[in-house]
Protein backbone atom coordinates (compact mmCIF):
# COMPACT_ATOMS: atom_id res chain seq x y z
CA UNK A 1 0.00 0.00 0.00
CA UNK A 2 1.11 3.71 -0.67
CA UNK A 3 2.18 5.64 2.12
CA UNK A 4 1.63 8.84 0.31
CA UNK A 5 -2.29 7.91 -1.20
CA UNK A 6 -3.83 6.58 1.55
CA UNK A 7 -7.00 3.78 0.12
CA UNK A 8 -9.90 3.80 1.68
CA UNK A 9 -9.52 -0.29 2.00
CA UNK A 10 -12.73 -2.16 1.19
CA UNK A 11 -13.88 -4.84 2.75
CA UNK A 12 -13.16 -7.19 -0.47
CA UNK A 13 -9.54 -7.81 0.52
CA UNK A 14 -10.26 -9.15 4.21
CA UNK A 15 -10.11 -12.50 5.19
CA UNK A 16 -11.07 -14.36 8.58
CA UNK A 17 -8.50 -17.29 8.86
CA UNK A 18 -9.75 -19.15 12.10
CA UNK A 19 -6.58 -20.83 14.26
CA UNK A 20 -9.39 -23.73 14.58
CA UNK A 21 -8.92 -23.40 18.23
CA UNK A 22 -11.73 -22.27 20.32
CA UNK A 23 -10.37 -18.76 20.07
CA UNK A 24 -8.28 -16.96 17.83
CA UNK A 25 -8.53 -15.81 14.11
CA UNK A 26 -5.92 -14.31 11.52
CA UNK A 27 -7.35 -10.93 9.57
CA UNK A 28 -5.52 -10.75 6.61
CA UNK A 29 -5.56 -7.91 4.10
CA UNK A 30 -5.83 -5.11 6.54
CA UNK A 31 -3.06 -2.53 6.23
CA UNK A 32 -4.22 -0.62 9.94
CA UNK A 33 -1.96 2.17 8.74
CA UNK A 34 -4.44 3.07 6.55
CA UNK A 35 -7.77 4.23 6.25
CA UNK A 36 -10.34 1.32 6.96
CA UNK A 37 -13.77 1.55 5.59
CA UNK A 38 -17.20 1.00 7.86
CA UNK A 39 -17.78 -2.15 5.78
CA UNK A 40 -14.48 -3.94 6.64
CA UNK A 41 -14.93 -2.84 9.97
CA UNK A 42 -18.48 -4.59 10.39
CA UNK A 43 -16.61 -7.67 9.30
CA UNK A 44 -13.76 -7.29 11.48
CA UNK A 45 -16.63 -6.92 14.41
CA UNK A 46 -18.29 -9.94 13.69
CA UNK A 47 -14.96 -11.99 13.05
CA UNK A 48 -13.89 -10.43 16.87
CA UNK A 49 -17.64 -11.86 17.78
CA UNK A 50 -17.56 -15.07 16.81
CA UNK A 51 -13.62 -15.87 17.54
CA UNK A 52 -12.91 -13.57 20.32
CA UNK A 53 -9.31 -13.07 19.82
CA UNK A 54 -8.32 -11.55 16.23
CA UNK A 55 -4.72 -10.84 15.01
CA UNK A 56 -2.92 -8.68 12.48
CA UNK A 57 0.12 -9.24 11.73
CA UNK A 58 2.98 -7.75 9.98
CA UNK A 59 1.33 -4.14 10.93
CA UNK A 60 3.54 -0.65 10.95
CA UNK A 61 1.28 1.84 13.47
CA UNK A 62 2.43 4.88 15.56
CA UNK A 63 0.40 5.18 18.91
CA UNK A 64 -2.17 6.98 16.52
CA UNK A 65 -2.55 4.91 14.39
CA UNK A 66 -3.60 2.46 17.31
CA UNK A 67 -5.90 4.79 18.48
CA UNK A 68 -7.72 5.53 15.94
CA UNK A 69 -8.30 2.46 14.94
CA UNK A 70 -8.96 1.02 18.47
CA UNK A 71 -11.56 3.70 18.44
CA UNK A 72 -13.01 2.17 15.70
CA UNK A 73 -14.40 0.11 18.51
CA UNK A 74 -16.11 2.42 20.47
CA UNK A 75 -14.72 5.13 23.29
CA UNK A 76 -11.68 4.20 25.33
CA UNK A 77 -11.12 3.95 28.79
CA UNK A 78 -7.79 5.06 30.40
CA UNK A 79 -5.05 2.82 30.86
CA UNK A 80 -5.26 1.11 34.47
CA UNK A 81 -3.82 2.52 37.49
CA UNK A 82 0.12 1.37 37.05
CA UNK A 83 2.63 1.72 39.89
CA UNK A 84 4.43 4.76 38.71
CA UNK A 85 0.58 6.41 39.29
CA UNK A 86 0.75 8.05 36.11
CA UNK A 87 0.32 7.21 32.15
CA UNK A 88 3.56 5.22 30.62
CA UNK A 89 3.74 7.70 27.88
CA UNK A 90 3.52 11.37 28.58
CA UNK A 91 0.08 12.69 26.28
CA UNK A 92 -1.35 9.16 25.82
CA UNK A 93 -2.94 8.31 29.06
CA UNK A 94 -5.51 5.88 27.08
CA UNK A 95 -1.95 3.65 25.85
CA UNK A 96 -1.19 0.94 28.65
CA UNK A 97 2.58 -0.11 28.57
CA UNK A 98 3.33 -3.45 28.69
CA UNK A 99 6.68 -3.87 29.30
CA UNK A 100 9.65 -5.27 31.28
CA UNK A 101 12.45 -2.45 30.08
CA UNK A 102 13.69 -0.44 32.67
CA UNK A 103 15.65 2.98 31.66
CA UNK A 104 17.59 4.42 34.38
CA UNK A 105 16.25 1.41 36.19
CA UNK A 106 12.77 2.62 36.30
CA UNK A 107 10.21 0.59 33.98
CA UNK A 108 9.09 1.63 31.20
CA UNK A 109 5.88 -0.30 31.12
CA UNK A 110 3.88 -3.20 33.26
CA UNK A 111 3.88 -6.83 34.32
CA UNK A 112 7.72 -7.00 34.10
CA UNK A 113 8.77 -10.47 32.68
CA UNK A 114 7.20 -12.72 35.16
CA UNK A 115 4.43 -14.58 34.43
CA UNK A 116 0.73 -12.87 34.29
CA UNK A 117 -1.72 -14.77 35.91
CA UNK A 118 -4.98 -15.53 33.95
CA UNK A 119 -7.78 -12.33 34.17
CA UNK A 120 -9.89 -10.72 32.77
CA UNK A 121 -8.65 -6.77 32.13
CA UNK A 122 -9.70 -4.56 34.76
CA UNK A 123 -12.47 -6.70 35.91
CA UNK A 124 -12.37 -5.11 39.21
CA UNK A 125 -13.65 -2.03 38.08
CA UNK A 126 -17.85 -1.70 38.01
CA UNK A 127 -17.68 -1.11 34.61
CA UNK A 128 -15.11 -3.22 32.60
CA UNK A 129 -13.70 -3.16 29.15
CA UNK A 130 -15.59 -4.59 26.23
CA UNK A 131 -12.27 -5.52 24.80
CA UNK A 132 -8.07 -4.50 24.39
CA UNK A 133 -5.93 -4.73 21.42
CA UNK A 134 -2.08 -5.42 22.16
CA UNK A 135 0.10 -4.22 19.90
CA UNK A 136 4.13 -5.99 19.55
CA UNK A 137 6.99 -4.01 19.02
CA UNK A 138 9.51 -5.58 20.57
CA UNK A 139 9.27 -9.21 21.32
CA UNK A 140 10.46 -12.19 22.93
CA UNK A 141 12.74 -14.86 20.69
CA UNK A 142 10.89 -17.44 23.52
CA UNK A 143 8.95 -17.08 26.61
CA UNK A 144 5.96 -14.37 26.68
CA UNK A 145 3.44 -16.03 24.64
CA UNK A 146 -0.13 -15.35 25.81
CA UNK A 147 -2.97 -17.66 26.42
CA UNK A 148 -6.42 -17.28 25.97
CA UNK A 149 -9.77 -19.09 26.73
CA UNK A 150 -13.05 -18.54 25.68
CA UNK A 151 -15.51 -17.82 28.98
CA UNK A 152 -18.28 -19.74 26.79
CA UNK A 153 -16.64 -23.26 26.04
CA UNK A 154 -15.55 -23.12 29.91
CA UNK A 155 -19.18 -22.36 31.47
CA UNK A 156 -20.36 -25.34 28.79
CA UNK A 157 -18.23 -27.38 29.44
CA UNK A 158 -18.64 -26.74 33.57
CA UNK A 159 -19.48 -30.25 35.52
CA UNK A 160 -23.46 -29.82 36.41
CA UNK A 161 -22.94 -29.69 40.05
CA UNK A 162 -20.59 -26.93 39.58
CA UNK A 163 -22.41 -24.95 37.01
CA UNK A 164 -25.61 -24.92 39.69
CA UNK A 165 -23.24 -23.86 42.40
CA UNK A 166 -22.09 -20.95 40.54
CA UNK A 167 -25.77 -19.86 39.16
CA UNK A 168 -26.77 -16.37 40.95
CA UNK A 169 -23.48 -16.07 42.55
CA UNK A 170 -21.77 -12.72 42.65
CA UNK A 171 -18.00 -12.44 42.40
CA UNK A 172 -15.94 -9.58 44.22
CA UNK A 173 -13.11 -8.66 42.24
CA UNK A 174 -10.16 -7.14 44.24
CA UNK A 175 -8.54 -4.33 42.74
CA UNK A 176 -5.03 -4.43 44.57
CA UNK A 177 -2.74 -6.06 42.67
CA UNK A 178 -1.97 -6.58 38.98
CA UNK A 179 -2.01 -9.78 37.04
CA UNK A 180 2.35 -9.59 37.85
CA UNK A 181 1.19 -9.90 41.70
CA UNK A 182 2.18 -5.75 41.68
CA UNK A 183 0.41 -4.15 44.25
CA UNK A 184 -1.39 -0.75 42.56
CA UNK A 185 -0.25 2.65 43.62
CA UNK A 186 -2.59 3.91 46.38
CA UNK A 187 -4.27 0.30 47.61
CA UNK A 188 -2.99 -1.92 50.75
CA UNK A 189 -2.19 -5.76 50.81
CA UNK A 190 -5.12 -7.71 51.46
CA UNK A 191 -5.24 -10.59 54.03
CA UNK A 192 -8.95 -11.16 54.04
CA UNK A 193 -10.26 -11.29 50.31
CA UNK A 194 -13.88 -10.86 51.70
CA UNK A 195 -12.49 -7.19 52.84
CA UNK A 196 -10.39 -6.41 49.67
CA UNK A 197 -11.80 -3.64 47.39
CA UNK A 198 -13.33 -3.95 43.84
CA UNK A 199 -16.45 -4.34 41.84
CA UNK A 200 -19.07 -7.13 42.50
CA UNK A 201 -20.25 -9.25 39.51
CA UNK A 202 -22.46 -11.81 38.41
CA UNK A 203 -20.15 -15.06 38.19
CA UNK A 204 -21.98 -15.43 34.93
CA UNK A 205 -22.79 -13.20 32.87
CA UNK A 206 -24.88 -13.51 29.27
CA UNK A 207 -22.71 -11.10 26.83
CA UNK A 208 -24.56 -8.13 25.54
CA UNK A 209 -23.81 -8.78 21.61
CA UNK A 210 -23.86 -12.53 21.13
CA UNK A 211 -26.01 -13.45 24.40
CA UNK A 212 -24.42 -15.95 25.21
CA UNK A 213 -23.31 -17.03 28.66
CA UNK A 214 -20.08 -16.94 30.02
CA UNK A 215 -17.89 -17.84 33.05
CA UNK A 216 -16.64 -14.29 34.32
CA UNK A 217 -13.89 -14.90 37.08
CA UNK A 218 -11.48 -11.77 37.11
CA UNK A 219 -8.34 -12.52 38.64
CA UNK A 220 -8.15 -16.00 41.38
CA UNK A 221 -5.53 -14.33 43.68
CA UNK A 222 -7.92 -12.11 46.12
CA UNK A 223 -11.24 -12.93 44.25
CA UNK A 224 -14.10 -14.03 46.71
CA UNK A 225 -17.66 -15.26 46.30
CA UNK A 226 -20.43 -12.93 48.06
CA UNK A 227 -21.93 -14.50 51.08
CA UNK A 228 -19.98 -17.40 51.84
CA UNK A 229 -17.43 -18.33 54.40
CA UNK A 230 -14.22 -17.36 53.50
CA UNK A 231 -12.96 -21.04 53.28
CA UNK A 232 -16.05 -22.07 50.70
CA UNK A 233 -15.57 -19.31 48.57
CA UNK A 234 -11.85 -20.50 48.59
CA UNK A 235 -13.19 -24.33 47.45
CA UNK A 236 -15.35 -22.88 44.65
CA UNK A 237 -13.52 -20.64 43.68
CA UNK A 238 -10.39 -23.37 43.26
CA UNK A 239 -12.86 -26.04 41.68
CA UNK A 240 -14.13 -23.40 39.02
CA UNK A 241 -10.29 -22.12 38.24
CA UNK A 242 -9.25 -25.80 37.97
CA UNK A 243 -11.73 -26.21 35.28
CA UNK A 244 -10.97 -22.89 33.64
CA UNK A 245 -7.34 -23.37 33.34
CA UNK A 246 -6.86 -27.55 31.88
CA UNK A 247 -4.56 -26.32 29.49
CA UNK A 248 -6.27 -28.40 26.32
CA UNK A 249 -8.67 -25.34 26.80
CA UNK A 250 -6.23 -22.47 25.91
CA UNK A 251 -4.62 -21.00 22.54
CA UNK A 252 -1.41 -19.27 22.78
CA UNK A 253 0.19 -16.32 20.69
CA UNK A 254 3.10 -16.63 19.89
CA UNK A 255 4.56 -12.92 19.02
CA UNK A 256 6.50 -11.42 16.04
CA UNK A 257 7.24 -7.90 15.42
CA UNK A 258 4.10 -6.15 14.42
CA UNK A 259 0.96 -8.46 15.62
CA UNK A 260 -1.76 -6.45 16.73
CA UNK A 261 -4.20 -8.51 18.70
CA UNK A 262 -7.50 -7.61 20.31
CA UNK A 263 -9.63 -9.78 22.32
CA UNK A 264 -12.87 -9.63 23.68
CA UNK A 265 -12.37 -9.08 27.63
CA UNK A 266 -15.93 -10.12 27.90
CA UNK A 267 -15.64 -13.46 27.35
CA UNK A 268 -11.80 -14.20 27.17
CA UNK A 269 -9.47 -14.28 29.91
CA UNK A 270 -5.76 -14.22 29.02
CA UNK A 271 -2.31 -14.92 30.60
CA UNK A 272 1.39 -14.26 29.87
CA UNK A 273 4.25 -16.68 30.58
CA UNK A 274 7.44 -15.86 31.93
CA UNK A 275 10.42 -15.25 29.83
CA UNK A 276 13.71 -14.46 29.93
CA UNK A 277 14.84 -10.52 31.90
CA UNK A 278 17.64 -10.15 29.07
CA UNK A 279 15.21 -9.85 26.60
CA UNK A 280 13.20 -6.94 25.92
CA UNK A 281 9.97 -6.96 25.38
CA UNK A 282 7.61 -3.49 24.04
CA UNK A 283 3.99 -3.91 23.65
CA UNK A 284 1.31 -0.90 23.62
CA UNK A 285 -2.41 -1.79 24.68
CA UNK A 286 -5.70 0.32 24.53
CA UNK A 287 -8.99 -0.64 26.07
CA UNK A 288 -12.25 -0.35 25.07
CA UNK A 289 -14.76 0.99 27.47
CA UNK A 290 -17.49 -1.19 27.92
CA UNK A 291 -20.14 -1.72 30.19
CA UNK A 292 -21.34 -3.32 33.71
CA UNK A 293 -21.22 -7.03 33.56
CA UNK A 294 -24.55 -7.93 33.88
CA UNK A 295 -26.36 -12.12 33.82
C1 LIG B 1 -2.60 -7.07 28.79
C2 LIG B 1 -1.89 -8.29 29.17
C3 LIG B 1 -0.24 -9.83 28.42
C4 LIG B 1 0.95 -9.79 27.56
O1 LIG B 1 -2.08 -6.36 27.93
O2 LIG B 1 -3.69 -6.84 29.32
O3 LIG B 1 -2.31 -8.99 30.07
O4 LIG B 1 1.20 -10.80 26.91
N1 LIG B 1 -0.82 -8.57 28.45
O5 LIG B 1 1.63 -8.77 27.54
MN1 LIG C 1 -4.34 -8.23 30.65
Amino acid sequence: MSATAPVLQSAINVQVIPTGAAVGADIVGVDLSQPVSDEAIRIIHDAWMQHLVLRFRGQTLTKDHLLEFSRRFGDLDKAPINTLGKPWIDGYPDITVMSNIKVDGAPIGGLGYGEAVWHTDMSYQEVTPTGALLYGIEVTKEGGETGFLSMYQVYDTLPADLKAAVEGKMIKHDASYNSAGDLRKGFEPVTDPSKAPGAIHPAVIRHPVTGRKALFLGRRPNGYIMGMPLAESEALLDRLWAHSTQPHLAWYQVWKVGDLLMWDNRCAMHRRNAFDPNERRYMLRTQIRGSRPSA
